[in-house]
């Protein structure tokens, strides 16, 4: 077990590189699966979440190494050229949620597939009924047994996807499933978020025909086949997203580089509220906390372009130091909320009702031993144990560790004081 010791009341300043995003990385992690050669992933983080579908890819009979390259981080070189298996087990499927995106691939390019239900942060009941769905309208035999689902796409055909919700990982799933065949598809209420167009791009790059992705009409004609590709993921706009609440926060002036500002206006909107100062430049986002923070008011969570759910949690945090009250309310994930039984031991006066939080600022909040929740709701605890008076023992880690990668150099390098500490005994005296 391993834990974030935190010494509050420090500012950050000074410059942070944003990663390439996890959320892209994923899919194309399961995007890779279609592909007959190799394919180099640039600048990869390790994230736990992509050392968990590299072992689905080696499980399946793919070759993955980690390479030096010009970058901060290493490339990934992927080859899947001899994939001969066709089934992920419960064992790694269980470990991330993304490992439901090798259904469609595996379909594409194997016709038949056995994969067991998915894992991830524990924010809802997250079901994959939208997954089996589009695999039935587009014609293959899906049956869902004994916490596996099985697949047959030997009779598959083309022709129109309508998902119920404009699920990411579903449009991603209906995506890699079409790219491979004859015949065109079209997915009607896709997700529009910045990952979908990036999967896109990355498919095209390897020789797909797809178009459409960010709006709400995304058109795939099938290839015969595809190949290898050089490729970079954006740049990761929950961690940007962070860095700027980081910056509002405590910051001194927060330098976040390698931003892509589009894919975080619903955030600087919010931002702008609370009177800290914003400087968008470019790449670049300059961030500095200047005086008395407000409250930016109302936050509700709604799919891209609407204000992400994966930043619920760190404006929680923020909103516990603004004066005045905020709401924040969660509307896609039923459960993502256990970050606040965990920021009132902090001293944090927060109301829960019926989805709708209510956040009283406060001057001051106090650093507690507490646990993180999720991989959000873990770096919402960090950024409360940056302001909160005295120190702030953050648990179970290896939560934040599925997306943020070294988080802790990253917050020492601002100026922070924040170390990883190993606790040789299970944290939860209880069992
Ligand atoms: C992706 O999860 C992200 N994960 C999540 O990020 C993100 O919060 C989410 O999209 C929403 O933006 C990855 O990309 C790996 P959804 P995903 O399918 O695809 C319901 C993080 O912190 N739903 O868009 O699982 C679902 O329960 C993670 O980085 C169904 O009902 O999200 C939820 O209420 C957390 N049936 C809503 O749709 C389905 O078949 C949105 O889920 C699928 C989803």
């Amino acid at each position: 077990m391993e834990s974030f010791f935190v010494v509050g009341g420090r500012s950050l300043r000074g410059e942070v590189e944003i990663d390439p995003a996890k959320n892209s990385l994923l899919p194309i992690l399961a995007g890779c699966i279609l592909v007959k050669g190799e394919v180099c992933l640039e600048n990869v983080p390790k994230y736990s979440d992509v050392m968990a579908m590299i072992k689905i890819l080696e499980h399946l009979g793919g070759k993955v190494k980690f390479e030096r390259g010009k970058f901060s981080n290493d490339n990934l070189i992927i080859d899947t050229r001899d994939i001969v298996y066709c089934d992920v087990p419960n064992e790694l499927a269980s470990c991330v949620r993304s490992s439901i995106f090798t259904l469609g691939p595996i379909l594409g390019r194997k016709k038949i597939a056995k994969v067991a239900y998915p894992g991830g942060c524990d924010i809802g009941l997250r079901p994959v009924d939208i997954h089996i769905s589009l695999l039935k309208q587009l014609g293959c035999k899906v049956i869902d047994k004994n916490g596996y689902i099985y697949g047959d796409a030997s009779k598959r055909r083309e022709g129109d996807v309508m998902l119920s919700f404009p699920s990411v990982g579903a449009t991603e799933n209906a995506m890699m499933f079409a790219v491979l065949g004859h015949g065109q598809v079209r997915i009607f209420n896709p997700a529009r978020e910045p990952e979908i167009v990036d999967l896109q791009n990355f498919l095209n790059s390897c020789g797909a025909k797809i178009s459409g992705a960010g709006s709400n009409l995304i058109v795939i004609d099938g290839v015969k086949r595809l190949h290898g590709c050089r490729y970079r993921a954006i740049s990761d706009r929950i961690e940007a997203g962070t860095f700027m609440i980081a910056g509002a926060m405590t910051g001194e002036k927060v330098v976040i580089k390698n931003v892509i500002p589009e894919h975080n206006q619903a955030l600087l909107s919010k931002l702008s509220k609370t009177a800290c100062k914003i400087d968008v430049r470019d790449d670049t986002i300059i961030v500095e906390r200047g005086g008395r923070l407000q409250s930016f008011g109302e936050v509700e969570t709604a799919v891209y372009p609407g204000f992400p759910t994966d930043l619920q949690a760190p404006m929680c945090s923020l909103a516990s130091i603004c004066e005045g009250y905020s709401l924040v309310i969660e509307s896609l994930f039923e459960s993502r909320y256990k970050h606040i039984g965990e920021l009132l031991k902090m001293n944090c006066d927060i109301r829960c009702k019926n989805g709708v939080c209510i956040i009283k600022g406060r001057d001051k909040i106090y650093g507690a031993e507490v646990s993180s929740p999720d991989l959000r709701g873990g770096v919402c605890l960090v950024l409360a144990g940056l302001v909160a008076e005295g120190y702030t023992t953050i648990n179970n880690i290896e939560l934040i560790d599925r997306g943020y990668f070294r988080l802790e150099d990253k917050l020492t390098s601002l100026g922070g004081d924040i170390k990883r500490i190993k606790c040789e005994k299970k944290v939860d005296n209880c069992s």
